[in-house]
């Protein structure tokens, strides 16, 4: 069964909403992207089916602040290249924003600090992406940042206690044995081409589509993941839990992130298999971690899926303890320092 697990929501001090800085600083990096991507790609007389109406929308949006930056440089984009193509102020189109994410998301968060000086009219979209989630060729541009990586679930047989390939006392994939990894890569590419068989009903014909998300260096194994680092901290913590007595070892070795980070040439794959989209742009981008996650920016990610799993009682007690851990790391050095994101843009075929 297809797991659900949404940021923290309001607006308190382990919130989605207030910890979210690293998401934004990476969306903010790719605001050319989509004004290029737009300016060069969007064919404006085919792309609107319903005459007057450009549909957006936000696949993953949790509950901004990071959603309304990126809705607003998209629209400005799709404004810039209808004026550059001759339309008047009065002949542009309305803007229909649908702002999705699971039906357990804060969308009352969400609503209640929308832009009063948006250029929009505001929908929200409960449900899962994995899944048809709008009218056939309703939409123009669809927007996914840092939310695809989020598997529908684990894959199953590496959280079966009485499989040979359990994945047992590891929070995540890296260094585990290659059959591990390769049960992340055959989820994602199940998860991957049921969000693509979605979109392509969805999306008009020469609508665009971009994706941000999280990836690995090409040429590596899904088991050499750059998230690693990152991950190595948590599942240390929740081991001592383990030793202490305070969760079961069955727990710890059941449980395994439903997170995997692709090579562009998994994306690619998938996406010729697929057959409904061109590729416009696809490039992994390294960059420097500029710093480790904070204990607060995991809790606003990762709380709702361990304290389903863990028990809520045991999550204070794990990321203080994970705080302290991180602040008592060296700091990150070589390979380890660097992550990969991906830059996906893809075009619906005619
Ligand atoms: C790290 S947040 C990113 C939020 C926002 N896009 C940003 O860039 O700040 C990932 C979001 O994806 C959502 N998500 C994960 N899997 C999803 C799915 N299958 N369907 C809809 N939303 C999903 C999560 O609930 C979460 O709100």
């Amino acid at each position: 069964m297809e797991e659900s697990h949404a940021m923290i929501g309001g607006d308190g001090r382990y919130s989605y909403a207030k910890n979210s800085n690293l998401q934004k600083v990476a969306a903010d990096d790719v605001k050319p992207l989509i004004a290029g991507a737009i300016a060069e790609n969007l064919d404006i007389q085919r792309v609107r089916p319903i005459p007057d109406i450009f549909g957006v929308a936000d696949l993953g949006c949790s509950v901004g602040p990071n959603t309304y930056f990126a809705v607003k440089n998209i629209i400005e984009a799709v404004v810039q290249k209808y004026k550059s193509e001759g339309c008047h102020d009065s002949n542009l189109p309305e803007f229909q924003v649908f702002f999705n994410d699971h039906v357990s998301n804060d969308f009352n968060t969400l609503f209640a600090n929308l832009p009063v000086e948006r250029q929009y009219f505001a929908a929200g979209v409960p449900g899962s992406f994995y899944h048809r989630l709008f009218p056939k060729a309703s939409l123009n541009f669809v927007y996914s940042a840092y939310a695809l990586h989020w598997l529908s679930k684990a894959p199953p047989e590496i959280g079966d206690l009485d499989s040979a390939s359990c994945n047992k006392g590891r929070l995540y994939y890296r260094n585990a044995p290659n059959e591990v990894g390769q049960a992340y890569s055959a989820q994602f590419a199940k998860d991957m081409e049921s969000f693509l068989s979605a979109r392509a009903e969805e999306l008009a014909p020469g609508g665009l589509m971009m994706i941000l998300m999280s990836g690995r260096k090409e040429g590596t194994l899904p088991i050499q993941s750059s998230l690693g680092p990152q991950y190595q901290p948590l599942e240390s913590t929740l081991l001592d839990l383990v030793n202490e007595g305070i969760i079961s070892k069955d727990k710890m070795d059941s449980f395994n992130m439903p997170i995997y980070a692709p090579s562009t040439v998994e994306i690619q794959t998938i996406v010729f298999e697929n057959g409904c989209f061109d590729i416009v742009r696809l490039l992994a981008r390294n960059h420097n971690f500029s710093r480790m996650p904070t204990a607060q920016e995991c809790r606003a990610g990762f709380e709702v899926i361990f304290s389903k799993h863990f028990g809520s009682k045991n999550m204070d007690q794990l990321f203080d303890r994970f705080s302290k851990k991180i602040a008592g790391m060296p700091p990150l050095s070589g390979d380890d320092l660097i992550r990969y994101s991906l830059n996906i843009i893809l075009k619906r075929k005619p």
